[in-house]
């Protein structure tokens, strides 16, 4: 029997979640900040990491109280070490490291990715070999995985992680923030009818997502500056499916040349019903490939990818000492 307590303060959400066993959760709260944010149209650092301060010890209370447990009951606790916001991740650490210090449990620090791909544990065991695709706000990446926690980044980003380009089409389209959820309904209400670059259609499993956000973006401004009315559903659409397309077509040769028994999904974008969708189709035309998608409510940030993870590396005996310290850029 085991009972983990994860903090996930990485960018703009306080998440905490006890964790019993492989996959029992006693609580999960996230305190969000997105209204505020929202005003300013992405994440401003500053005011994330102040608010992490005012909600940490609420949330701690609520999280405790949510699964009928005292603090000196875990066993372990986990924590966000990085990558992401350093005064962000500096609130959940330093929460983490004097409950550690103050109740004497073993303190685990987790890659904010690894959490993501976990996510994957929350109704079923993953198997191995595996090839994750990770889209999130912060990155793009095609990880496999050999065995529990031997990641191997096949492919990345080499300028907007796909969350990101999301959201700066979604800001110059004057949607609400984050624009992708928003864009992702609009594309199921809209016809592919403008023809967009397809990015970084290549031999390798790294992805490019700039040029085509510019397209959108100058295709808006151009449309303007002529008086036309662009079509946002269209445009939402058109965008989607040429993201899709590259994504799904990576991922796909990605699984066939490494032999994987599994495809999943991971991250922010995973939420994303037409991806989700175009996995499903390509996956299921592989032999004895499955396809394992996160459950909606562990896509975006959250601490019980964080317990889940962590449960893992709790069983492999992964511990850090009080002297971790974040890690804004650390790699899988
Ligand atoms: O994983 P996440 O919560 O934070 C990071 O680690 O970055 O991902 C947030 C990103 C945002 O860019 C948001 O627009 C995107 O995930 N996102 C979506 C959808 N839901 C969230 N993008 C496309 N379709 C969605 N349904
Ligand atoms: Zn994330």
């Amino acid at each position: 029997m085991s009972l983990i307590l994860a903090i996930e303060s990485s960018c703009d959400e306080m998440a905490m979640a006890v964790l019993k066993d492989k996959r029992e959760f006693l609580s999960s709260v996230v305190a969000s900040q997105i209204d505020v944010h929202a005003l300013y149209g992405g994440v401003v650092p500053e005011i994330a990491s102040r608010k992490h301060v005012e909600c940490v010890s609420l949330v701690l209370k609520e999280t405790l109280k949510q699964a009928k447990i005292s603090i000196d009951e875990i066993d372990a606790v986990a924590v966000t070490k990085g990558p992401g916001l350093v005064g962000s991740l500096h609130i959940g650490l330093q929460a983490a490291k004097t409950i550690a210090m103050a109740y004497h449990k073993p303190l685990i620090g987790v890659h904010h990715i690894a959490g993501h791909i976990y996510a994957n544990n929350y109704e079923q065991d993953m198997i191995y070999p595996s090839l994750c695709l990770v889209v999130s706000g912060g990155h793009s990446e095609l990880v496999l995985l050999k065995a529990p926690f031997e990641f191997e980044v096949i492919g990345t980003t080499l300028d907007d992680a796909v969350g990101e380009a999301y959201d700066k089409v979604g800001r110059v389209l004057n949607l609400p923030y984050p624009g992708g959820p928003v864009i992702d309904k609009m594309a199921s209400m809209g016809n592919h009818i403008y023809d967009l670059p397809i990015p970084l259609d290549d031999d390798s499993y790294n992805f490019s997502f700039s040029g085509l956000k510019s397209a959108v973006i100058n295709l808006n401004h151009k449309a303007n500056q002529r008086g036309e009315i662009i079509n946002k559903d269209d445009l939402a659409t058109s965008f989607q499916d040429v993201v899709i397309e590259i994504l799904v077509n990576k991922t796909i040769r990605g699984a066939k040349a490494y032999g994987v028994k599994q495809v999943m999904l991971a991250g922010g974008v995973s939420a994303n019903r037409g991806l989700r969708k175009a996995m499903e189709i390509a996956v299921n035309k592989l032999d004895e490939v499955e396809l394992l998608l996160p459950p909606m409510s562990c896509c975006t940030d959250n601490a019980m990818m964080i317990a889940l993870a962590a449960k893992e590396m709790y069983d492999l005996k992964m511990f850090s000492d009080l002297s971790l310290g974040i890690k804004p850029n650390i790699d899988l």
